[in-house]
Parts: C-alpha cells; sequence; structure tokens
C-alpha cells in the first residue's frame, strides 16, 4: 500500500496539470451565491438541515472563544480547552433557514471531527469527537438544546462515518485507529464488531483512510470505501463474506487526509441500481510532503461504479480541475454539485494551497467528456473544515473553512471563516420561473409524527402519494415532471453522510385546473432503497424544481 510517488513522476504531473487551470472547458458559467450570513458566530465545520427548515452547525469546543456568546449564565468549564477553560461563547448555533433567526446552543463535550445521522423519528443524533468528546453521543431535538450522553460508544469515534440502516439504527464505522464499528442504539450482546478492511486500507505515515465512504445500497449492503479500495458489508451475516470490489484505478488515495469526495447516484426505479461516484483526492504522499511545505497537485479524477455488477468495474474521468477536499452535493435534478476545496496539498491543518473557489456541475447522464459545467466563483476560499448541504430551497448551504488549531482571523494565509453563503444552481435562476413548480397539495394516509416530532406528510413503503402543484409554463412530453425525495446529509469533512435521491415511480400528471396538475406517486418499495425518515421531496419540471416539502416515509410493519 504505502507506494510513494518518485519526484520525476510528480514534476510530470506539476508541468502537465496546473493547478486551477480551466482552459480547456466550455466556460459555462452559471450559478450565483449569496452571502446568507456574513458571521454565523461559529465556523461551520459540521452541518446539518432538520425538518422544519433549520440548520444546525457546530464545530467544536477547545479552541477559544467563537464570535457568539452563550445565554448569560451559560458558561461552561473546560479543562481540556487550553486556549479558554472557561468558555461564554457558543459553539453550535441552529439557524431558521426562512427568517434567518439565529440560536446558541450549548455543547458541552467536544465535537470535533465528528459523525451524525438524523434519525426516524427527527432527532438528530451525533457521535463522538475529540478527547471529553470522543465516547460521548448526542441528540438535538427541535426546538430544544443539545442532550449528551458521555461515555456511551463502545470505542472512540474520532473521523469516523455514520449511515442510518434500513432498521432505524445507526451504524458508526471507524475513525482513528479504530478498526470496528458499533451502532446506536447500542447492540448490547455485541457491542463492537471488528473491520479488519480499515487496517489493511491505513497508509503508514498518513491514514488516507479516515471519515471512509459508506453508502447504503438498495440491496441493503454497505458499500465501503477506504483509500483506494471498496467493499461490500453484508450486516445481515455479521458482515461475512466481506465482498471485495476493484481498487480505483489510479490508485490515488481518496479518504482523509486525502480527502476527495463521493456520492450515491440517484436510484431510479423501477431497478434502483446503484452506482457510486467519486471525485477528487491527493497522491500518496502528499501529507508528508505538505507537512515539509511542499504542496502536489491535487487528483483530477473522477471514479464511477456499479457496485452491484457481476463484475463492476471503475469508470475514469478528469475533471476541469485538480481538486482536493471537495464537497459533493446531489441535487434534486440528479446533477451533481462540487463546491469548496483546493487544488494543492491535503486536508490537516495549513496543509493546502490553491483554493479551487469555482464549484463544478455534473450531470451523470451526459456522455464522458461532457459532463462538467463551469459555475460563478465565490469570492471566500473555503479549505480544511468546510462543508456543503441542500436545503428545500434547492440552494446548496455552504459554510465552514479554518485550517488554524483554532479561531485566527488574522495574519494567516486563510483566516477562519464565520461566514454562511447559499450557492443557486442555475435552476434557480428567476429567468426559469415560468417552469417552477409549486405543489399546493400533498396527501398521504396521514399528517403528523410522534410526540416531539416535527409534522410532515406521512406514508408507507410503496404506498401512493398524491401531489398537486401549479406551473405557468408546462412543457409537454413524458419524462417531463419528476419526483423526487432526499435525504438531508449530515456534512462534514467533505463528505455528505447518509446523502441520497430517490426518483418516486409515478405516473404521467394530468391537468386539473388552468395551470394546476395532479399526479400519482408511488414512496419508495422498501427502507432498503429508502431508509426510514425524513426527506426533502421535489417536484422537478423541465429540470427545474420547485421548492422542497418535507415527507416522513414510515415502516407499518416496526415503530422506527
Ligand atoms: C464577529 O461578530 C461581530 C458582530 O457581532 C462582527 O462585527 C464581526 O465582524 C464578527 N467577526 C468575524 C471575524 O466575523
Ligand atoms: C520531510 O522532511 C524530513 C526532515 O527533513 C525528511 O526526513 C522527510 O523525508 C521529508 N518527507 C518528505 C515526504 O519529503
Ligand atoms: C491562532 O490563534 C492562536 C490563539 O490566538 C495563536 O496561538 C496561534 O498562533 C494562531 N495561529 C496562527 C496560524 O497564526
Ligand atoms: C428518537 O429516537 C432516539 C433513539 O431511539 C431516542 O433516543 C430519542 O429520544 C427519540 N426522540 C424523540 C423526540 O422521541
Amino acid at each position: 500500500m504505502a507506494t510513494t510517488i518518485s519526484l520525476p513522476l510528480l514534476l510530470i504531473f506539476l508541468s502537465t496539470f496546473p493547478s486551477v487551470s480551466y482552459s480547456q472547458y466550455p466556460p459555462i458559467i452559471a450559478g450565483n451565491w449569496k452571502l446568507l450570513q456574513s458571521s454565523i458566530g461559529i465556523s461551520a465545520m459540521h452541518m446539518q438541515v432538520l425538518p422544519g427548515d433549520k440548520l444546525l452547525a457546530f464545530d467544536r469546543t477547545d479552541f477559544g472563544p467563537s464570535n457568539i456568546s452563550l445565554p448569560a449564565g451559560h458558561c461552561r468549564q473546560d479543562p481540556s480547552d487550553l486556549a479558554l477553560p472557561t468558555d461564554c461563547t457558543a459553539h453550535s448555533i441552529l439557524l431558521d433557514l426562512p427568517s434567518l433567526s439565529l440560536r446558541p446552543l450549548s455543547i458541552l463535550t467536544d465535537t470535533w471531527c465528528s459523525s451524525g445521522s438524523l434519525l426516524p423519528n427527527s432527532s438528530f443524533f451525533q457521535s463522538g469527537g475529540f478527547n471529553d468528546g470522543d465516547h460521548t453521543i448526542r441528540l438535538f431535538t427541535s426546538d430544544s438544546d443539545w442532550s449528551e450522553t458521555s461515555a456511551y460508544l463502545s470505542a472512540r469515534r474520532w473521523y469516523s462515518t455514520n449511515q442510518l440502516l434500513p432498521d432505524g439504527r445507526v451504524i458508526i464505522i471507524g475513525g482513528r485507529r479504530q478498526f470496528n464499528y458499533e451502532f446506536f442504539p447500542k447492540d448490547h450482546i455485541r457491542p463492537l464488531t471488528s473491520f479488519p478492511f480499515l487496517d489493511e486500507t491505513r497508509d503508514g505515515d498518513a491514514e488516507n483512510n479516515l471519515y471512509p465512504f459508506v453508502h447504503l445500497l438498495p440491496d441493503g449492503t454497505l458499500f465501503v470505501f477506504a483509500n483506494t479500495r471498496a467493499v461490500l458489508l453484508d450486516l445481515s451475516h455479521n458482515g461475512y463474506p466481506l465482498r471485495h470490489l476493484p481498487a480505483i484505478p489510479d490508485a490515488v488515495p481518496r479518504n482523509y487526509p486525502s480527502s476527495g469526495s463521493s456520492v450515491l447516484l440517484p436510484l431510479r426505479p423501477p431497478s434502483h441500481s446503484p452506482e457510486i461516484l467519486i471525485c477528487g483526492g491527493a497522491p500518496r504522499g502528499s501529507f508528508q510532503a505538505a507537512l515539509n511545505g511542499t504542496f502536489y497537485p491535487a487528483a483530477r479524477t473522477c471514479g464511477r461504479i456499479y457496485p452491484l455488477d457481476q463484475n463492476p468495474t471503475w469508470a475514469m474521468e478528469d475533471m476541469p480541475t485538480a481538486r482536493v477536499m471537495g464537497d459533493m452535493v446531489v441535487l434534486p435534478t440528479g446533477d451533481v454539485l462540487l463546491v469548496n476545496g483546493a487544488a494543492a496539498g491535503t486536508a490537516g491543518w495549513e496543509l493546502a494551497r490553491d483554493p479551487v473557489t469555482v464549484p463544478v456541475l455534473y450531470n451523470p447522464n451526459k456522455p464522458a467528456g461532457n459532463r462538467f459545467g463551469l459555475m460563478n466563483r465565490s469570492p471566500i476560499p473555503r479549505l480544511y473544515h468546510s462543508s456543503a448541504v441542500l436545503d428545500t430551497y434547492g440552494r446548496v448551504l455552504v459554510g465552514g473553512s479554518n485550517p488554524h488549531v483554532c479561531y485566527n482571523f488574522t495574519n494567516v494565509m486563510f483566516p477562519t471563516e464565520l461566514s454562511l453563503e447559499a450557492f443557486h444552481p442555475p435552476y434557480l435562476s428567476a429567468s426559469l420561473d415560468g417552469l417552477r413548480p409549486e405543489v399546493v397539495a400533498v396527501w398521504a394516509g396521514e399528517r403528523g409524527g410522534g410526540a416531539g416530532e416535527v409534522p410532515a406528510t406521512v406514508v408507507g413503503y410503496g404506498e401512493e402519494m398524491g401531489v398537486r402543484f401549479t406551473v405557468k409554463e408546462r412543457k409537454v412530453g413524458g419524462e417531463v415532471v419528476e419526483v423526487v425525495v432526499v435525504v438531508p446529509a449530515f456534512g462534514t469533512h467533505s463528505f455528505g453522510m447518509n446523502q441520497r435521491v430517490v426518483v418516486l415511480e409515478g405516473g404521467r400528471d394530468e391537468q386539473v385546473a388552468p395551470y394546476v396538475y395532479e399526479l400519482m406517486v408511488k414512496a419508495p418499495p422498501s427502507p432498503e432503497v429508502a431508509p426510514p425518515g425524513y426527506y426533502m421531496m421535489f417536484v422537478v419540471h423541465a429540470g427545474v424544481p420547485g421548492r422542497g416539502l418535507w415527507v416522513k416515509i414510515q415502516r407499518r410493519d416496526v415503530v422506527t
């Protein structure tokens, strides 16, 4: 595993792939940036959109005063915070997206480099972190504050990955020097399961396999990618046999600190055949070289694979620019936005150069060589500890960036970022408003949610749901209207945990009044295709999504 790239080879890379050059690509400049908040008081290292259109964000507790105070009298004693043992500032906030009103929240133990998942009952589950927080779990329920349980986890979870499972549990995989996984709620019979793949894929000098990419596949197995390799993990048989997929052909590491990004492309009926896309990363040796002040060009490649094929193979392609620490967000249209990151160096303190402020939009359905479009540049570089997530407006919320141990606003190359931006994909252009559908009604079995849950339309697996929408300029054609459900992902360290877009099976829409249309769609067929819980549902007409609304997909056989 521990091959390093020779210096002559690197010089060839340097001359063939100049960093941040887009010259051979058509200048399709589109999309817009909006500064939502010049400061949310913290740096959005971790972000989660919650049902009810709130953004939950947090950074870490042990690196000095943030720029937002806790309510009076709520100081925190933190002996492990050498910068500030008595801290009266917040390190987590809740932002109401429609009104942009902001509330500081209290986290007691350190959430640095942690993992999270929205639970089926709309509580947000967060696991691990660093130091006093590395065995802690935390729950956040709609309008309250964090509640923490320390010493819950069976192993230290720092740089681990979560995935919500079909039965409503969460698997927590890996973490620094943790070659194992566990579950929430805890499995008392088997509190910890060994997973040697994470030991085998660990590079001695740089790891390159932290925050493994995990995707739940529609057959119930988990696709797990670490460093350059992928396996299928079958939990129904305690993980055995482990099916090995081919390694990514260019042998470039893709996980922290050589952070690339990965998404499950939209699952489409009737087959829901899963396809994974992995983009960016940093060549082996980049981390050590960056520690020594040499910043190697990042990877330019993406790989795509159908992991459930009989003989899966990777299809490789080039991005318009090299990128490490990019964030990939699947949009309601099925296109993938790749945003943030740098063209040289790696993740880690002070270890990246050449910020890539131009997002690219990837259309997976176009022919290879024709899939990338360049988007307008953000004025703000976002490097290590930045994140990006989709909201119901169809925007991508982009925040964070802090390559420093503390909050450092001056005298540094890339100051700690407290701002929150929204990237508006081209489909949000006002010139497309005539095509934009507006959902006026959704009906299914029931409305509701249990005690403490956020109200949403509730639908069972495979059940029919009616959708009524208005649109001013209805385009004709069979495939022109699509209804999709999107899991709100937990974004951190270049990976959107749980991110998932499922296209619903549906009939043709019918006009029921001037400008008003109706169609029936079916909820996803199984919890393997779409694990239970809250989804943002979008109607997409002629490539233009309307405002999303919250639906809850529920098992009828068990209470989750
Ligand atoms: C901190 O917040 C104040 C307003 O409360 C603002 O003026 C200042 O610019 C913020 N600092 C940073 C670095 O964003
Ligand atoms: C980094 O510098 C150290 C000390 O000079 C040296 O031993 C090491 O080989 C260097 N590593 C790389 C990857 O350049
Ligand atoms: C960041 O700020 C801390 C605390 O003020 C300081 O000790 C540290 O040297 C600064 N880091 C950099 C890279 O300037
Ligand atoms: C949601 O489920 C989790 C796990 O079972 C539980 O700990 C939490 O209290 C639940 N939240 C609500 C609002 O009931």
